[in-house]
């Protein structure tokens, strides 16, 4: 409004206000028409939707955020033939809410947290205590059918064929309780006013998340056909069960090292175990053969930008720390005996031990300050870059040699390597292997722990009786002086 009274006024100005209001109109109308854009993302564009929630409140909040975009881009990239609604809490922050709508084409849903009343039962995981969310997917009911997913989903190929199930589809990779990390529904109010109110009165739930809850509340699951997409596209009703080409547990997959379900669709990969384990970290692979598929996935949608200057700034400190340790060459024993101290055993003890805690903190410090879901391979470089350049610290500070520090260094990359080795004919196979290197490995670890306590005991020796090597032995009587 404000603008185009400007410009009527400028239209007696001189030519380069015009130029110059006519850019800021032109400016205007283009944040116009994204903003519609952005409107019209929020309204529902398909029939059907893939849904994924979204809340905060737990310590890999950002993880998940990351997961989820990845989950979604790669759902686009598969082409699929709906919409993708996240369904966020309130908390969830801003810039993040508007990554996925600006940048993935989700359509962000706003909700408040449903409260879980749950949370005095025995065998309550505080982890879970915001899941329930995944209720409001029965309130999408702009779509036809929803697939609800977790983030841990890593899909294969389209799956669009799920649209085609009933008012409640779902896999068993447990032979009793179905999983509800993917599972297909028909939104309805009804089901969803339901659903609150069974909340209210406190319905049975085994794990006091949602899966206890769904289980609860489908109970007959178990006794439901197999869906089978019918072939002229109509939609089934009722409620089915998920051949499990649909939830292929990742654990499986490392038993074979390969999918071998031969009947139905070998189509999403979940990860239901361990949460450590999860193919977003960069551990997950050589640990994991999948953890690379889910990277790589990651490489070709979201990309790994936002992780990078932690790298670069680590990376460089890791380098100058290296570099300093080779110019400077610290010694820790001869600063200690600088004055002649009369407790010298207890000082060769207390240094031995400060000897061995910093060699375990070069190998373990690293480990925490690396992004963690940076790309599997960068992690590891740079964590074997961090645990080097600590180690050097050590050997220099502390006069050791440098094999024995460097030793858990190697059997690391050797470890990586027999895990990473492509020519296993299935996981029990590749497990021996790594057991067995691991055994073969002891020894040598062992060797190395009892070659630097005694060279540290040897150059300790030598420091009590020439303090400052390499000057003439100080004379009688100095250190009486001090
Ligand atoms: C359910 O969805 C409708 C829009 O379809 C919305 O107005 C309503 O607030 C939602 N219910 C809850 C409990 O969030
Ligand atoms: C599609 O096929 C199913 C059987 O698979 C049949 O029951 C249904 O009537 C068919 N629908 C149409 C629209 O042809």
């Amino acid at each position: 409004m404000g603008l185009r009274e400007k410009q009527k006024s400028g239209s007696s100005g001189s030519g380069v206000l015009k130029v110059l209001l006519m850019f800021l109109a032109l400016v205007e109308t283009t944040a116009a028409e994204y903003n519609n854009e952005i409107v019209s993302l929020r309204q529902p564009r398909h029939k059907n939707a893939y849904a994924t929630m979204m809340y905060m409140g737990t310590p890999r909040d950002y993880e998940f955020y990351v997961a989820t975009r990845v989950m979604i881009r790669s759902l686009v990239k598969l082409g699929v033939d709906a919409d993708i609604v996240v369904i966020a809490s309130l908390d969830v922050p801003l810039r993040w809410v508007r990554a996925l709508e600006e940048e993935d084409g989700a359509r962000v849903v706003r909700v408040e947290n449903l409260k879980n009343p749950y949370m005095d039962q025995r065998n309550f995981n505080k982890r879970f205590k915001l899941t329930l969310n995944k209720l409001y997917a029965w309130n999408l009911s702009d779509y036809d059918r929803v697939v609800m997913l977790d983030a841990d989903n890593l899909f294969l190929q389209n799956t669009d064929e799920l649209f085609q199930c009933g008012q409640f589809c779902a896999v068993f990779i447990n032979p009793c309780i179905f999983h509800t990390g993917l599972f297909v529904l028909e939104p309805s109010k009804a089901v969803f006013n339901n659903m609150l109110h069974e909340l209210e009165t406190g319905r049975k739930n085994s794990d006091g998340a949602d899966q206890g809850f769904l289980v609860s509340y489908f109970p007959n699951l178990l006794d439901e056909p197999m869906f089978h997409p019918p072939a002229n596209g109509s939609k089934l009703d009722g409620s089915y069960r998920l051949p499990l080409g649909y939830q292929m547990d990742a654990s499986y997959y490392y038993l074979k090292l390969r999918w071998s379900v031969p009947c139905g669709p070998n189509s999403v990969i979940t990860f239901p175990s361990a949460p450590w384990m999860k193919p977003w970290y960069w551990w997950a692979w050589p640990v994991l053969p999948l953890g690379f598929t889910w990277h790589e996935n990651r490489r070709q949608t979201l990309g790994y930008g936002d992780e990078m200057t932690m790298v670069l700034i680590q990376s460089v400190f890791y380098l100058g720390v290296i570099t300093v340790t080779q110019l400077a060459r610290p010694s820790i024993p001869k600063l200690c005996y600088r004055r002649g101290d009369k407790n010298v055993s207890m000082i060769q003890t207390g240094i031995k031990l400060i000897a061995i805690w910093c060699i375990l903190a070069a190998y373990i410090i690293p480990f925490f300050l690396v992004p963690r879901t940076l790309h599997t391979v960068l992690g590891w470089s740079l964590y074997l870059l961090g645990s080097f350049a600590l180690s050097s610290v050590a050997v220099n500070s502390f006069l050791l040699p440098m094999l024995p520090v460097m030793a858990p260094w190697l059997l690391i990359v050797g470890t990586l390597l027999v895990m990473a080795c492509p020519w296993y004919t299935n996981g029990v196979v590749r497990a021996l292997s790594v057991f067995g290197y691991a055994f073969c490995s002891a020894p040598v670890l062992w060797a190395s722990f009892s070659k630097i306590v005694s060279s540290l005991h040897v150059s300790l020796e030598r420091e009590t009786f020439f303090p400052r090597l390499g000057e003439s032995p100080p004379p009688p009587g100095f250190n009486k002086l001090y």
